[in-house]
C-alpha cells in the first residue's frame, strides 16, 4: 500500500505526525505500508515556487492514497491567485480526479457538551456528506476579474455537466444504501438552472435506488434546518460550493472542527484523505493542535481505497477510548478533563490501539 504523504502547512506536520505514528503502529500488525513524503501549499511555494510541484505530481499519481495536514497562511494571501497554496489542493484534487468528497459529521456522545447546540439536539448525529469535488463554480469558466462599461466586474461560472451530477449521485445513492437508506440532495433550482439540472439528475438516478428515500432541499433551509434538527438527515449530497459550506457548518454539530475526517474518491477509489480543518496558523508550532481529525482520516483511508475494514474500526476504536479517558485537546476541553498536546494525543491513541 503506496501512501504520499503531504504534511503541508500551519499545524500539518504536526497532525499528520500523529497520523504517521499511527499508520506505523500497524505495521506491527503486519499491514504493509510504504509512506513517502512531498510538498504541497504553501511550503511547496516557499522551496519550489509551485503549490503542486511536478515532483509531488508524480509521487501522488503513484501512490494509491494520499494523506494530507491542511495547506495555507497569512503570509502566502499577498501571491498571485496561481501561487497560493489553495491552488496546490484545488490542482492535486482536479489531478487525481477526486470528485467524491465524503465528511462524515458524527458525534462522539463523550463530546455531546463540546456542541454549541444543546446536547439534545445533537445527541446520537450520525451524518454524511457527500460533497462533489472537482466542478461547480469552484473550476468553471469564463473566470477572471475584467473591466465591463469601464468598471471592473468579477466574474465566476456555475456549471455541471449531466455525467458529474450522476457519478456523485450515484456515490451518495450507494453510500445511503449502506446507512439509513436517507438521502437529502440540496440544490437552489428556485433561482440557478444549473442547479435544476442538478435536481432532475439526481432524481432520475435515484430511479434506480428504490430502497433509498430521496428528498430535495434549498441549500438555505438545508443550512437552516442542520441547526434546528440535524438528526433529521443521514445523507446528503449537494455541489462543490454549497458542500464546503455545508460541511463546515455541519463540523460545528459535533463539537469540533478538529474532529471530523474526509475522503476525497477518483473512480476507482483511489483517495486523498485529510482533515476537513484548516492550517489554523495561530496555534501552528505550538504541539497543541487536535491531531484526532487526521488520524481518523486514516482510518477512512484504510477502510475505502484499502479495504482493510479491521483496522479501520481498530483506529476509530481507540479514538473513542481515548476520549472515554477523558483526554481533550484544547479545542475540545470542558473542565474536569485532562488537557493534553498533539504528540500526547498520538500517544493515548497508540496505546490504545
Ligand atoms: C475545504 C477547504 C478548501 C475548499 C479550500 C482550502 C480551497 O475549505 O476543503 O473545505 O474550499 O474546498
Ligand atoms: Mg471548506
Amino acid at each position: 500500500m503506496k501512501i504520499c504523504v503531504l504534511p503541508g502547512d500551519g499545524i500539518g506536520p504536526e497532525i499528520v505526525g500523529q497520523a504517521v505514528r499511527v499508520l506505523e503502529a500497524l505495521r506491527q500488525d503486519g499491514i504493509k505500508l510504504e509512506m513517502e513524503t512531498a510538498l504541497l501549499g504553501g511550503c511547496a511555494v516557499d522551496a519550489a515556487g509551485d503549490p503542486y510541484p511536478e515532483a509531488t505530481r508524480k509521487l501522488a499519481r503513484a501512490a494509491d492514497a494520499v494523506l494530507l495536514g491542511a495547506v495555507g497562511g497569512p503570509q502566502y494571501d499577498v501571491l498571485p491567485r496561481e501561487q497560493r497554496p489553495e491552488r496546490g489542493l484545488l490542482g492535486i484534487r482536479k489531478d487525481l480526479g477526486l470528485f467524491a468528497n465524503l465528511r462524515p459529521a458524527l458525534l462522539y456522545p463523550e463530546l455531546a457538551n463540546a456542541s454549541s447546540l444543546k446536547p439534545e439536539v445533537v445527541a446520537g448525529l450520525d451524518i454524511l456528506i457527500v460533497r462533489e469535488l472537482t466542478g461547480d463554480i469552484y473550476f468553471g469558466e469564463p473566470r477572471g476579474i475584467a473591466v465591463r462599461n469601464g468598471e471592473k466586474v468579477g466574474v465566476n461560472t456555475m456549471i455541471y455537466a449531466e455525467s458529474e451530477i450522476r457519478r456523485i449521485a450515484r456515490v451518495a445513492l450507494e453510500a445511503a444504501r449502506k446507512r439509513g437508506r436517507k438521502l437529502c440532495s440540496v440544490d437552489k433550482m428556485n433561482v440557478l438552472e444549473c442547479t435544476q439540472l442538478w435536481r432532475d439528475v439526481v432524481t432520475d438516478e435515484a430511479k434506480q435506488y428504490p430502497d433509498v428515500e430521496l428528498s430535495h432541499m434549498l441549500v438555505d433551509n438545508a443550512a437552516m434546518q442542520l441547526v434546528r434538527n440535524p438528526k433529521q438527515f443521514d445523507v446528503m449530497v449537494t455541489g462543490n460550493m454549497f458542500g464546503d459550506i455545508l460541511s463546515d457548518e455541519a463540523s460545528m454539530l459535533t463539537g469540533s472542527i478538529g474532529m471530523l475526517p474526509s475522503a476525497s474518491l477518483d473512480e476507482k477509489g483511489k483517495g486523498l484523505y485529510e482533515p476537513i480543518h484548516g492550517s489554523a496558523p495561530d496555534i501552528a508550532g505550538k504541539g497543541v493542535a487536535n491531531p484526532l481529525a487526521t488520524i481518523l482520516s486514516t482510518a477512512m483511508m484504510l477502510r475505502y481505497t484499502f479495504n482493510q475494514e479491521t483496522a479501520a474500526a481498530r483506529i476509530e476504536a481507540a479514538v473513542k477510548k481515548v476520549l472515554q479517558q477523558g483526554l481533550r485537546t484544547g479545542d475540545i476541553f470542558e473542565p474536569g478533563m485532562r488537557q493534553v498536546g498533539t504528540k500526547e494525543m498520538g500517544d493515548a491513541v497508540i496505546a490504545a490501539l
